[in-house]
């Protein structure tokens, strides 16, 4: 199995997921390692013998035909992606290279040298918002794709570019569009982590506009076995909606994390508003309920707490990220803000 992204929050998540699962399986580790990657996250893995590690990036399509041709891998599922919102707004070019343009190298390969399954890991981004005074809305995998972001409309673009590969040339494609995760290992840059971070270091807590943005919050490991139940049982050419009914709001996760940690609420800045924000974002899971049995199985209430604690125990892996390249980043994004 070939798993790309996988030194990212979800990938690494979903490479120990799938080996304690299938200890059988040889896995295949394909990652950029940009400013979202690291290699330390897979340290328990590196001297595994059923894994192995390459660095290269998805959209060099030398690399990534060199890479198939000689490890002629049966399953490839792809988590190598920009990932996060406010950087598609400062810098759209690198989400279309990376999420568009990587996909196609990938799908091409997959054409070029035969394979069992790709299976896209997309996002219910792709379906826009639901306005929040339409709490009986929501994203099923019937929505019209309606993008908001430079990210959504890249990731759109490589859903539809899936569907067009599994049609025009029959190749065994899945897609999978779940809601926001969160756990173990992600980059400080998104809300949860951040806020931890911010918060244990008594730091400002910069909530944009009013905090009333709802998110649809799902335990990453959730996520990881919706994805190795698609790829089990899975029908071709077929989208799963993946999310949990955890509707939240902004401001009450933050609030919630500094009443885990002891931190005043008075830490809580509102900052001007992410452009083109997006309201509310609510997944309608029957479709993978039904078709696949599949449940979330993590109530919101212990993995939240299972994820602040982690960061509690790992302050390592996320103050070595803050005190590098990332530091710059966050004086540009919140610096005048
Ligand atoms: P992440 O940013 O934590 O990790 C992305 C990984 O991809 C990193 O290891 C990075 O080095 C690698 N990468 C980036 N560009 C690459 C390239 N050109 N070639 C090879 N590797 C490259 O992202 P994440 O949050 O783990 O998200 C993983 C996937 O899941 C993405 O496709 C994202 O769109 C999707 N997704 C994320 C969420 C979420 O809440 N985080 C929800 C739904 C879907
Ligand atoms: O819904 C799935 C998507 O979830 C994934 O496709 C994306 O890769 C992932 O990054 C995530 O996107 P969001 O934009 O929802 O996540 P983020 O953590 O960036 O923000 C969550 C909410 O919190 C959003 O409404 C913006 C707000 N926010 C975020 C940050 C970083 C703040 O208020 N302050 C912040 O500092």
């Amino acid at each position: 199995m070939l798993i790309t992204g996988g030194a990212g929050f979800i990938g690494s998540n979903f490479i120990f997921y799938i080996h304690r699962k299938h200890p059988d399986y040889n896995l295949l580790c394909l990652d950029k390692l940009t400013y979202a990657g690291n290699l330390a996250t897979l340290d328990s893995m590196i001297n595994n013998k059923k894994f192995k590690f390459i660095r290269a990036d998805i959209a060099n399509r030398t690399a990534v035909y060199e890479i198939f041709k000689t490890e002629k891998p049966d399953v490839i599922v792809n988590f190598a992606a920009e990932s996060h919102v406010d950087r598609s707004i400062e810098n759209p070019a690198v989400f279309l290279e990376t999420n568009v343009m990587g996909t196609q190298v990938l799908l091409d390969a997959c054409r070029k040298y035969g394979i069992q399954r790709y299976h896209q890991v997309s996002t219910d981004e792709v379906y826009g918002d639901l306005p929040l005074d339409r709490p009986d809305l929501f994203f099923t995998e019937k929505t019209p794709l309606h993008t908001s972001s430079p990210y959504s409309a890249s990731k759109a673009s490589a859903d539809l570019l899936c569907n067009a590969y599994q049609r025009t040339y029959g190749l065994p494609i899945t897609i999978s569009r779940c809601s926001n995760n969160y756990g173990p290992y992600q980059f400080p840059e998104k809300l949860i982590p951040l806020m931890i971070a911010n918060a244990l270091a008594d730091q400002p807590l910069p909530v944009y506009g009013e905090g009333l943005n709802v998110r649809d919050w799902l335990y990453v490991e959730d996520h990881c076995a919706a994805i190795d139940l698609i790829l089990e049982r899975g029908k071709e050419g077929e989208v799963y909606n993946i999310g949990g009914h955890n509707e939240m709001r902004n401001i009450d996760i933050v609030k919630l994390i500094c009443k885990a940690l002891g931190k005043p609420e008075s830490l809580i800045t509102y900052v001007a508003d992410r452009k083109g924000h997006d309201m509310r974002y609510a997944i309608d899971p029957a479709f993978i309920h039904q078709e696949l049995g599949w449940l979330p199985v993590t109530k919101f209430e212990d993995g939240i707490q299972r994820t602040i604690q982690w960061y509690l125990d790992n302050r390592n892996w996320w103050e070595t990220i803050i005190n590098g390249e990332y530091q710059k980043y966050y004086e540009r994004m919140y610096g005048n803000r």
